[in-house]
């Protein structure tokens, strides 16, 4: 087994963002105290803190920063150190007008909320390489500082920037990226709309405009956007790592982030954490918490992950702030932890009195101590104490779903043939059937080697590369399983229809071609027939031409009557599915039920609702179990429980809303 990717702190990481500059001193040794209490062994301190350590321009005030660390240390609390980049102070501001953010409007962005300057000006790379290299330099040997936490998801709350700064590094950008206008000119189709370019400063950013801007121009912003967020990170790390040795991390935003490709991000950090919050309106928002936390560990390779922020009960910042329920925060935290992570933090430790969070949940909430909050942190840092083994074990899923931030990026932009279909909403219902089914999965990218999966599946994956596209095909070829849903394989990576039409790349691989879209009317809707099983579908069919594949669903009514709906490809030693329409997660059933058997993918038929997650470590499996359902659930186990140290002989019962951890010796077998 490798490394641990943090190893200076022992057992399940557990605590929060600490802000405690935003209280007097006695409010932290009621802090610490209450900390020991809750088994918090780790908080994230500084993210918010320019203004505090330098209060002036090179001038540093690390006085309140250092009895703050070694109170922290003396009271066994391990920290990681933010860099406070994402909240320049007012001097910086102040001082530097042309580094402000300036959005595709034209609107300039100032100083009184949060969220970073222009990520290309000079002026500001200056400067966090300035704090993030006198922090490490200062901290480095600090007994307390276990990791580094760069910054505060990047790509929030702002991400585009229009300003001449960012205009100039654009340039600049494609320049390095296409040598020459002529290949720019052909790459971005300028050709359409006359909006060839024949000098370089005559390029523009895809500000606003008068109709909508090119595409291709706009898929490459993104990039560009993307990389210029990277390139502030590097700076910092690289200031940081100039001193200090311990591991850098920077918080994600997983499924929720858009603007930041985590394939390449998780390349550059030591240690992959991510924040995840419960969007309100969605009543099982536990399954879009799962995909996040699936994602994370994917991105990660694998390896241990932290979950750096998650809410002890409601946000603030959604229209209708929904609070957690008694029990939902456990089962909220032992699906992260199922599904790989090894830290459970929080945003934040006590709730602010004071500014634009303060009716935000915290594990010391604003009713105190003597809380339901409190007390059910406190029980819950007691059970991370009991599942300590955990800590290093991986999560391996036999199947697999594709997740590529550049197809998210083109495949959302303006005048395409339906704006009701997204890729992250086909993603999520192909999750979501292969969550109900009790089915684990990886996310993957597109080029990723997929060798290692029964099933790939790959909704909406409308940017395809020929790599890409051979890579499935190869797949298939060489036994494994693809499903594929609409709107897939149509665009190339400049957001140029592939020669040969829409899912050319893919012809060999499903055995058909997609000759028109034909979306539907807003709440119009069609039957497939299923080899006599009826299924709804809206929002979007295709005319799909056969070229080998058999017709397994059939449309009924709507504008593709009597067409293929679901067709099923036998190729080289493996086998190509292809769904043309938008089904949703009932409707999914009968046409996985057939993947499942071509893949070898037996479903564990726990009762729906019951999410059980394997952890696998060296001589035992680890079952993390989370009953999501009103009444109690039943499931094939045995070995020993580990939050209450009985014997499970069998058959174990978990309560309605309850989590366990259920370790299985490896030669006793069994348990799934
Ligand atoms: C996160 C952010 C935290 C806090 C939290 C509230 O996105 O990193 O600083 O604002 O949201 O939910």
């Amino acid at each position: 087994m490798t490394a641990h990717p943090w190893p200076l702190l022992d057992g399940i990481a557990y605590g929060g963002d600490y802000n405690p500059e935003q209280w007097s001193r006695d409010v932290w040794d009621e802090d610490v105290a209450l900390m020991r209490k809750a088994g918090v062994n780790l908080v994230s301190v500084g993210i918010f803190s320019w203004a505090m350590l330098e209060p002036r321009e090179g001038e540093f005030d690390f006085s309140w920063l250092d009895e703050l660390l070694d109170l922290l240390h003396a009271n066994g609390v391990a920290v990681d150190l933010g860099t406070p980049t994402a909240a320049p102070p007012a001097w910086f501001y102040a001082t530097y007008p042309d580094a402000r953010v300036v959005t595709a409007d034209g609107t300039v962005l100032g100083f009184g909320s949060r969220g970073m300057v222009s990520h290309s000006a000079p002026e500001y790379r200056t400067a966090i390489a300035r704090v993030a290299g006198e922090l490490a330099r200062r901290y480095a040997e600090h007994p307390a500082v276990v990791l580094w936490h760069v910054h505060n998801e990047y790509g929030a709350p702002v991400s585009d920037d229009f300003s001449p700064r960012a205009v100039a590094a654009w340039r600049e950008w494609l320049r390095e990226r296409y040598g020459s206008l002529d290949a720019l000119n052909a790459a971005w189709g300028t050709a359409f709309w006359g909006q060839v370019v024949r000098e370089w400063d005559h390029v523009v950013a895809p500000a606003a405009t008068a109709s909508i801007a090119n595409p291709s121009t706009k898929l490459d912003w993104a990039r560009f956007t993307d990389e210029q967020l990277r390139a502030c990170f590097r700076i910092e790390r690289d200031a940081i790592r100039a001193h200090a040795t311990q591991p850098v991390t920077t918080n994600f935003m997983a499924h929720q982030n858009y603007n930041t490709d985590l394939w390449r991000w998780a390349q550059e950090v030591d240690v992959v954490s991510d924040d995840h919050y419960l969007w309100s309106p969605d009543p099982d928002a536990h399954v879009g918490l799962a995909l996040s936390a699936d994602l994370t560990r994917s991105v990660a390779g694998g390896r241990p992950w932290m979950l750096m922020e998650h809410s002890t009960s409601a946000v603030n910042w959604q229209g209708r702030n929904i609070a957690k329920r008694p029990g939902e925060m456990h089962r909220n935290a032992f699906t992260h932890l199922g599904r790989g992570a090894d830290a459970i933090m929080f945003f934040q430790w006590r709730a602010s009195r004071s500014g634009a969070e303060k009716f935000h949940s915290a594990m010391l909430p604003h009713a105190g101590a003597s809380s339901r909050v409190f007390r059910e942190v406190v029980d819950l840092g007691a059970r991370l104490a009991a599942v300590e083994e955990l800590r290093g074990t991986q999560v391996r899923a036999d199947v697999a779903v594709l997740y590529d931030w550049e197809s998210l990026w083109a495949q959302d932009l303006e005048w395409r043939p339906s704006d009701a279909l997204g890729f992250r909403e086909r993603v999520r219902a192909y999750y979501e059937r292969l969550w109900r089914d009790g089915v684990t999965v990886d996310l993957a990218h597109p080029e990723h080697d997929l060798s290692r999966y029964r099933l790939v599946v790959a909704p909406a994956s409308y940017l395809l590369t020929q790599a890409a596209a051979a890579n499935l095909t190869a797949y298939v070829e060489a036994g494994g399983t693809l499903l594929v849903s609409c709107f897939s394989g149509v665009v190339d990576e400049h957001d140029a229809v592939h020669v040969g039409g829409f899912g050319a790349p893919l012809r060999t691989a499903l055995g058909v071609a997609v000759e028109e879209f034909l979306p539907m009317r807003e709440g119009e809707t069609c039957a497939v027939d299923l080899d006599g099983t009826e299924v709804t579908a809206d929002v979007w069919t295709e005319d799909v031409v056969l070229h080998g594949a058999e017709v397994r669903g059939t449309y009924r009514g709507g504008p593709a009557d009597g067409m293929p709906a679901v067709t099923r490809h036998r190729h080289g030693q493996g086998t190509g599915w292809y769904v043309s329409t938008a089904l949703g997660v009932d409707a999914l059933a009968p046409v996985l039920r057939g993947v499942y058997a071509d893949a070898g993918v037996v479903p564990p038929g726990h009762p729906e609702g019951l999410e059980v997650v394997t952890r696998q470590g060296g001589t035992a499996d680890f079952h993390v179990v989370v009953n999501h359902r009103a009444e109690p659930a039943e499931l094939a186990a045995s070995g020993t429980e580990l939050l209450s140290g009985a014997p499970v002989d069998g058959t174990f019962r978990v309560g309605p809303g309850d989590v366990a951890v259920i370790r299985t010796p490896r030669a006793q077998g069994g348990g799934r």
